[in-house]
C-alpha cells in the first residue's frame, strides 16, 4: 500500500514531546508526516512545494497565524482536518447557541450583546441574570471569559475585552452556572477521552484547572455529542460542559482540543487522531 503523507500544522518553536510523539506514531503507523511549522519563516514557495506532497493536512494549532494557513493550504487545492469553514461556525460561541437551540441540545441561556454600551445596559437589565457571564464570541482558554456580579462590573469588562482585544467584536452574556466543567474528546464521532476539570475559582478551563480526572458517560451526554458532531462535522474535537441539577448543559465546542491531558494517554490519542486522516484519504 502506497504511504500516506500527512501535513501537520504545528506552532512549536522546538519540537515539543506532541511533535516528536506524533513522529513517532506516524512512522510506526507507515504515515510520512511533513511539518508545517508556523512559528518559524513562511515561505509561500515552500508552503506550495510541500503542499503538493500531501495526502492530507492535520491542523494541531489554535493559533490565529493557522487559520491563514490551513485557508492558504485549502485554496492549493488540500483537505485540511479541521477544514477554515469552521472558524466562523461552531467555534463562534453565540452561533454554536442558536445551532444548539435550534436542534434541542441544552445549554446555558444566552443572548447576544450590542456593541452600543446603553442598549447593553438595558439588555443585561431585561436578561437579569446576575451573576452574569461574559464571553467574546471566539476565544480560547478562558481567556475571553468573565464573570460579573453586577451592572457596573459587566460594563467595566466588556470595555476590557474590547480594550485588550484592539477591537469590539461581539460579546455574549450568559447564565451563570454553579458546576465543574466537563469536556469529552471526539474522534470521528466517539468519546475517546472524558476529563472532570475542577475549578479553582469559577472558571475550570485550560491553565486555571490544575487536576483532572475521568467521568461516566451517560446516555444523555451521548446523545448531546452524537447530535453536536453531526451538527458541527468536526472530526476531532473537545466539546466543554457543565452540569445544571445534575443536567448537562453544552458550552463549546473546540477544534484543535488538547491530546495531552492525560500524559498516559496521549499516545493512543495520537494514534486515533492519525488513523482518522489515513481513514479520510481511502
Ligand atoms: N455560563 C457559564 N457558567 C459557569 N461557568 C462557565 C460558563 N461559561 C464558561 N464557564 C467557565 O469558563 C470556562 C471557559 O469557558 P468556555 O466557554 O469554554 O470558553 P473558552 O473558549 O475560553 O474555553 C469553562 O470551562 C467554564 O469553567
Ligand atoms: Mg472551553
Amino acid at each position: 500500500m502506497k504511504k500516506i503523507v500527512m501535513g501537520y500544522i504545528t506552532d512549536s518553536k522546538i519540537p515539543i514531546s506532541e511533535d516528536k510523539k506524533f513522529f513517532k506514531i506516524a512512522n510506526k503507523m507507515n504515515v510520512e508526516l511533513l511539518p508545517f511549522n508556523i512559528s518559524s519563516e513562511i515561505v509561500q514557495k515552500e508552503i506550495e512545494e510541500k503542499a503538493k506532497k500531501c495526502d492530507i493536512i492535520f491542523n494541531d494549532s489554535g493559533f490565529i497565524l493557522a487559520e491563514e494557513i490551513v485557508k492558504t493550504l485549502e485554496i492549493l487545492g488540500k483537505k485540511v482536518t479541521e477544514p477554515s469553514k469552521i472558524y466562523e461556525f461552531p467555534e463562534d460561541k453565540w452561533l454554536f447557541f442558536i445551532q444548539c437551540a435550534k436542534n434541542n441540545i441544552p445549554t446555558p441561556i444566552t443572548i447576544l450583546l450590542s456593541l452600543d454600551l446603553n442598549s447593553v445596559k438595558n439588555q443585561l437589565n431585561n436578561f437579569n441574570h446576575w451573576p452574569v457571564v461574559l464571553k467574546r464570541v471566539n476565544g480560547e482558554r478562558g481567556e475571553f471569559v468573565e464573570k460579573a456580579n453586577n451592572m457596573n462590573e459587566a460594563i467595566r469588562i466588556i470595555k476590557h475585552f474590547w480594550k485588550k482585544g484592539n477591537e469590539r467584536l461581539p460579546i455574549i452574556a450568559q447564565e451563570f452556572i454553579d458546576s465543574d466543567s466537563y469536556r469529552v474528546t471526539v474522534i470521528d464521532g466517539k468519546i475517546i477521552q472524558t476529563a472532570l476539570k475542577k475549578k479553582v475559582g469559577w472558571k475550570a478551563t485550560g491553565c486555571y484547572a490544575q487536576k483532572f480526572r475521568h467521568f461516566k458517560v451517560d446516555d444523555d451526554l451521548k446523545n448531546i455529542v452524537e447530535k453536536l458532531v453531526k451538527i458541527t462535522k468536526i472530526n476531532v474535537c473537545g466539546i466543554d460542559l457543565v452540569k445544571k441539577d445534575s443536567k448537562w448543559l453544552a458550552l463549546e465546542i473546540n477544534a484543535e482540543p488538547s491530546l495531552k491531558m492525560f500524559d498516559c494517554e496521549h499516545d493512543k490519542l495520537i494514534e486515533c487522531v492519525i488513523k482518522s486522516l489515513k481513514k479520510q484519504v481511502y
